[in-house]
């Protein structure tokens, strides 16, 4: 089924009311890598108590993508950005900043984010790292956003990119089947002839930080030999509890961009939720009174990759022609933190 035409109602920007008037923010080409590896759910029914049955239901995953044992956060992130990069025409001395988004930053510092600079020989750019786990691209977008729109730089990267399979816990089948590697790259630039990113809601809640966790690696338990004899330094997940607060916090997020720009769901061309669990893509996108047909879904293939999640997923969907130049883009994200966030785009 085709998605719904947009109508000639004229797309509100509501930066405009904040004096941002004359400068947009635009994702002007996106890029994404994932490894070569593939684990299948059938691999995992040979080392854990599971079933493919039972992981395809419950979660709408099939596969996973796999870092190399010496391919890192840095290196993934780097190759999504030269996809991108490549595709916009931008050469790495045109950067001015580089924002990593990750959960599984190559050490605990230097931040990745310098070694990407490094790794795309783009000397110029300013260079950090950001950590809202799940949510962490549209956190990003909406930093980048602001250097955009205040003038100080024209030409931003912002990547997602996770080694999540380095803090798995591969003997616990809670967890283990959820999860896979990858990274995805935009880039930001002002372009005159579209409103760009016109949105972008971003939210926290602290007190259920607990729901979703590393316990280790921090100053709170610094790695020791107890530390990891306990398995303090691998991903901790309360399911039940964090699916409710995902469909909760997207669908919040979800009406408050659609109510900031003035628009219906109905008018948004591709929505693109945090690949986590079909279930809860289902759950969000019914509530949103959105067409299965409007959603856009790749986590069979992929299984969450956090920060590189919607950004892999937004350059599947323009690579595949899935996203035209003028269609409206609802991005949704909810990780860790807890954090959550949504995004309206005019592409
Ligand atoms: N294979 C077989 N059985 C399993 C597996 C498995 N891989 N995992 C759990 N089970 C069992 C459980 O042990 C339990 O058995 P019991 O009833 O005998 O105790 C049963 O299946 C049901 O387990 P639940 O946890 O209740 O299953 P649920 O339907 O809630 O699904 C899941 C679990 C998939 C984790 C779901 O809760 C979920 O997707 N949660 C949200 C995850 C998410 O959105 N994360 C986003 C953020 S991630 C980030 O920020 C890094």
């Amino acid at each position: 089924m085709t998605p719904p035409a947009t109508s000639s109602k004229v797309i509100k920007n509501p930066r405009a009311k904040h004096g941002f008037r004359g400068r947009t923010c635009s994702i002007t080409s996106v890029g994404s890598y994932v490894p070569e590896k593939i684990l299948t759910n059938a691999d995992l029914e040979k080392t854990v108590d599971t079933s493919d049955e039972w992981i395809t239901s419950r979660t709408g995953i099939r596969q996973r993508r796999l870092a190399a044992p010496g391919e890192f956060t840095s290196h993934m992130g780097a190759k999504a950005a030269l996809r991108a990069m490549k595709k916009g025409g931008i050469t790495p001395e045109q950067l001015d900043l580089i924002i990593v988004a990750t959960i599984t930053p190559d050490m605990p510092f230097p931040a990745t984010a310098c070694l990407v600079q490094q790794q795309l020989g783009a000397y110029r750019a300013a260079a950090f790292d950001i950590e809202a786990a799940c949510s962490g691209f549209i956190y990003a977008l909406e930093i980048g956003q602001q250097f955009i729109m205040s003038h100080t730089y024209d030409t931003i990267l912002v990547i997602g990119a996770e080694k999540l399979s380095s803090i798995v816990d591969w003997t616990d089948r809670n967890t283990c089947v959820l999860f896979g590697d990858g990274a995805g790259a935009a880039i930001l630039q002002s372009r005159a002839n579209a409103h760009g990113l016109l949105t972008a809601c971003m939210g926290a809640d602290g007190n259920k930080a607990g729901l979703l966790d590393m316990p280790g690696g921090g100053c709170r338990c610094p790695a020791t030999a107890e530390s990891v004899a306990a398995r303090q330094h691998f991903l901790r997940m309360e399911g039940k509890e964090t699916f409710k607060n995902a469909v909760n916090a997207m669908i919040t997020a979800a009406q408050e961009s659609l109510r900031r720009c003035e628009l219906d769901i109905s008018r948004i061309q591709c929505i693109i939720p945090h690949q986590a669990n079909q279930r809860i893509i289902e759950a969000v996108g019914e509530r949103l009174g959105a067409k299965p047909e409007q959603v856009f879904v790749n986590l069979d293939k992929y299984g969450n990759t956090s920060a590189a999640s919607v950004a892999i997923a937004l350059d599947e969907a323009v690579q595949t022609g899935r996203i035209q130049r003028g269609d409206l883009v609802l991005l949704l994200v909810f990780g860790a933190g807890l954090t959550w966030g949504a995004a309206v785009i005019e592409w």
